[in-house]
């Protein structure tokens, strides 16, 4: 009698529905959708290896994995997003950025709209280069740090990161520059996100507040609603991963064909290439299709009385007007798995002013300098079972989950507020439950 329900089962699978993994391990943001098909399930895996890849300088053996740079950041793209979840800001001056980035522009509009990159150093500060090809410069983070207290006498030290840089080797920067410092955020989840309908976070914007960004999409050359990233600067999975090839690890692929040197960086331009482009579409596919797979943490603990009580305070305190807990999804298409109904991501993808505090002063397409993508909050409860260091916000600043809320501002400042008057018992179901998440 079961096996004749199977299918129609397995034919009912919607939104999230197999998009749950109940691994809590240091993998449990590395796991596919148990909706994964059977000829889905070897690109996965295909893809996977190509996102822990180490890629090597060109020409090499293996030409399929070579290419590295002429300048870059890391050497894979695990480096910056350690299994698959967040990264990490530098202790202080004496560390470098491992799992945190740079980027650069200077006032003004790109030709896309975008942010206008530096003349000499470009749109990200390449802290690496292949041997003889010169490396940009290396950026720094000392810390101010100041006290917030909290209802009850609780005294949180809150450390903000101020940046300089050292060894740039095309001169200064020059005044007139604008910075900002990111972390990888995790990467689970993501095809869910992408199948949020535009419509649904248009009319989201109009009826609760925060802004949809319109950003650049290279392959239709056409503008499109941003949603990757932390300004929501990218508007494909697609588009975000070859950007993140070309930027960080100095890949070519056909949506950004041409090496990332500038006209001053004349060694760079005449470095090896490893091949045109260096990453295959196919290879390009595979990452993709991988990013879009993996499964998000099942929620644990919920029926505790705390965890309940802190959920009912997130709603309360305004949390949840912007981490929404739910939002409808459309068919994906083309990926079969992602079906219409819900996910639960704890975001509503839109930007909001955090307030100065929180600013970077470097507007990102329709993003202003102080607005920022409402951070997803699923799977954040696991994030240091997962990474051995992870930072919270756009650039690891904050070292705990608490911390992160305290730096809220602007639109954000009466749920900081509530949240920092509220009594220590009240504080702490609020943690537990966002620690079920
Ligand atoms: C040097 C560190 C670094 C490396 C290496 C790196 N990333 Fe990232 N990644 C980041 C940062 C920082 C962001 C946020 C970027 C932004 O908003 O400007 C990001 C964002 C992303 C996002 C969007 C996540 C979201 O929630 O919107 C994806 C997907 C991604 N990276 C994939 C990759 C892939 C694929 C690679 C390898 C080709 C890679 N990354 C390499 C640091 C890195
Ligand atoms: C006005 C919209 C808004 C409200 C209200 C708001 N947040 Fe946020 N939240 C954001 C944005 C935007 C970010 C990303 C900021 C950044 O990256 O610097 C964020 C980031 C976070 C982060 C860090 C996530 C990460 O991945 O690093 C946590 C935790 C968080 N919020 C919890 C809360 C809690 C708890 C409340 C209620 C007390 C709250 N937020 C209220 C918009 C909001």
């Amino acid at each position: 009698m079961l096996l004749p329900l199977l299918p129609c089962l397995l034919g009912a699978a919607s939104g999230d529905d197999g998009f749950r993994t109940a691994v809590t391990s240091r993998e449990a943001f590395a796991q596919p959708a148990s909706s994964l098909s059977e000829t889905d399930r070897p690109v996965f895996f295909h893809g996977r290896n190509l996102f822990r890849q180490v890629w090597i300088v060109a020409p090499a053996d293996d030409d399929t994995v070579d290419g590295l740079g002429p300048v870059y950041n890391r050497l894979s793209c695990i480096a910056c997003h350690g299994k698959n979840g967040r990264g990490f800001a530098p202790a202080g001056p004496q560390e470098e950025l491992r799992a945190m980035l740079v980027r650069l522009s200077v006032p003004g509009v790109g030709a896309d709209g975008g942010p206008l990159p530096h003349p000499v150093y470009g749109d990200q500060l390449n802290e690496l280069a292949i041997p003889g090809v010169t490396a940009e410069g290396r950026a720094v983070v000392h810390y101010d740090d100041h006290i917030v207290e909290l209802a009850g006498g609780e005294r949180v030290v809150m450390r903000r990161p101020v940046l300089s840089f050292r060894g740039l080797q095309f001169g200064p920067l020059g005044g007139d520059i604008e910075t900002s410092a990111r972390i990888g955020p995790a990467v689970y989840g993501l095809g869910l996100l992408e199948a949020v309908p535009d419509d649904v976070l248009e009319a989201r914007a109009r009826s609760h507040g925060g802004r949809v960004n319109r950003v650049w999409d290279v392959a239709r050359g056409a503008s499109a609603v941003g949603r990757f990233g932390v300004k929501a600067n990218q508007p494909t999975l697609r588009q975000q991963i070859a950007a993140a090839f070309h930027g960080d690890l100095g890949i070519t692929s056909t949506l950004f064909p041409a090496e990332n040197c500038t006209a001053a960086q004349v060694a760079c331009r005449q470095a090896e290439s490893g091949g045109a482009p260096e990453l295959t579409d196919d290879q390009l596919d595979a990452v993709e299709l991988y990013l879009q797979l993996l499964a998000v943490p099942d929620r644990r603990d919920i029926a505790q009385p705390d965890v309940r009580r802190g959920e009912a305070l997130f709603a309360s305190f305004g949390c949840a007007n912007c981490h929404v807990p739910e939002l409808p999804i459309a068919d994906h298409p083309r990926r079969p798995e992602i079906r219409t109904g819900s996910i639960r991501p704890y975001t509503d993808l839109l930007l909001h002013d955090l307030g100065d505090d929180l600013a970077d002063g470097r507007p990102d397409f329709l993003a202003s300098g102080r607005e920022w993508r409402t951070a997803p909050l699923w799977g954040i409860g696991l994030a240091e079972q997962v990474g051995d260091r992870v930072g919270y916000l756009h650039d690891g600043r904050a070292r705990t989950v608490q911390e992160a809320i305290l730096w809220h501002g602007g639109e954000a400042e009466p749920a900081r507020e509530r949240y920092r008057r509220a009594d220590p018992h009240e504080r702490r179901a609020l943690l537990r439950f966002l620690e079920s998440l």
